[in-house]
């Protein structure tokens, strides 16, 4: 951001507060209000569906009160245009007078309301954006998604572990498809294997085919892809057109690309597809399944996927700090309370690291198998605890 342009937005809200005669955290009012910024339109637009539907279930499951304060969720719609994010953040903070903003469905957009939290010392909390330095941004960022080099890492120790030695990976050319290449090849090639050739494809309206013809003339055991949540139906079925799969090439990926939301439009061709990620509707849980079948319940039968349980475990980790400080709602009370937090979320057991204020989580090595005529991508090997790798990385050389 231009720092004449963060000057003025963040100069905004101090002058407002001014004329208003308060500070942005309202801690002694009645209500607590939630700022839940997503792309309800737009090409991300159902990660934003799916974290919305997922924070009015647990609304509904919990109720309104919390601590004696009245919880309410004011939504905005950024379309994952990041100067939308960060003026909705602005105005949900100096108008709006909320106690927490949360959502931020793609990295662009996380990043760009950072300054504003930790102007405003108010939580922000992430639900879906996944690239790993999104918390090193401002001391007020906390994660309940999951960040690419969780999953990435793990993918790269399977494939080598399984006969793969030489991969092409393909990524989205922005900073969590970086954040997959990088994390994957370091941990592939210290495996042992190769990269053959690293493709970038655009965020925007990707057309796959170039990229999966110049994969297919690289002739490599198999390609690792990271697309963002929403893009995987696309790029499954130009895979399958390009003929990878006839040539016997692999096709291993994060959990993004075999994303619930679309697996059953993907057809019969995707299964036996290996992915690692933090989350499957067929995790095999009580929770998990008490958690689906709400939620389909709720959403005509629409199944939650990755992203809606980092908006539900969002609401749960804000709901849960509330009770903590009793119903305090300073911005510094409500992050205090948020480090170290754990619980039994529909994934599986999480925490919030009280260092890095970043998830620590089970992700499981999946295979995409057909259970009573549905796709489901099925866990077979599950890594405990996972903190995010990169984060991880540097603390051991600290
Ligand atoms: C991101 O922009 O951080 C992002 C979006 C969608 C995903 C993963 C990461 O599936």
């Amino acid at each position: 951001m231009p720092r004449g342009q963060l000057l003025t937005s963040l100069g905004g809200i101090a002058l407002l507060s001014i004329a208003l005669g308060v500070g942005p955290v309202p801690a002694e009012e009645a209500a607590v209000k939630i700022g839940l910024i997503l792309p309800m339109t737009g090409q991300q637009a159902s990660t934003g569906k799916q974290i919305n539907a997922a924070v009015q279930l647990f609304v509904k499951q919990h109720g309104a009160q919390v601590a004696g304060k009245t919880v309410e969720v004011i939504l905005k719609d950024d379309a994952s245009l990041p100067d939308n994010t960060k003026r909705l953040a602005q105005e949900l903070i100096v108008n709006d007078r909320v106690a927490v903003i949360a959502g931020f469905g793609i990295t662009p957009s996380a990043l760009s309301a950072a300054p504003l939290a930790t102007q405003a010392k108010i939580p922000e909390v992430v639900m879906a954006a996944g690239t790993s330095v999104i918390t090193e941004r401002s001391p007020y960022i906390v994660r309940t998604s999951f960040t690419l080099p969780q999953s990435s890492v793990i993918m790269a120790d399977w494939a080598a572990k399984n006969g793969i030695k030489k991969v092409v990976t393909i990524v989205s050319d922005y900073a969590p498809g970086i954040d997959s290449e990088n994390s994957f090849r370091g941990r592939f090639v210290a495996d042992g294997g190769t990269i053959v050739d690293a493709i970038r494809v655009p965020f925007q309206n990707p057309d796959f085919s170039p990229f999966l013809q110049r994969a297919r003339d690289d002739a490599p055991d198999a390609v690792f892809v990271f697309v963002p949540s929403g893009q995987g139906g696309t790029f499954v079925k130009q895979f399958i057109e390009r003929g990878l799969s006839n040539a016997g090439i692999k096709f291993i990926c994060t959990g993004d690309v075999t994303d619930d939301d679309q697996l059953n439009g993907m057809g019969d061709a995707v299964i036996g597809t290996i992915s690692a990620g933090p989350y499957t509707a067929a995790h095999p849980s009580q929770e998990n399944q008490s958690f689906v079948t709400a939620f389909k319940q709720a959403n005509g039968g629409l199944r939650p996927n990755f992203m809606a349980v980092g908006g539900y475990d969002g609401m749960h980790l804000i709901y849960a700090a509330l009770e903590a400080t009793k119903g305090v709602s300073n911005g510094d009370a409500l992050l205090a309370a948020m480090k170290g937090m754990a619980w039994e979320s529909p994934r599986g057991p999480i925490s919030i690291d009280p260092r890095t204020r970043d998830i620590v989580q089970n992700i499981a090595i999946r295979k995409v198998e057909k259970r009573d005529g549905e796709l489901y991508n099925v866990e077979f090997e599950t890594f405990k605890d996972v903190k995010d790798p990169a984060k991880a990385a540097m603390a051991e050389k600290n």
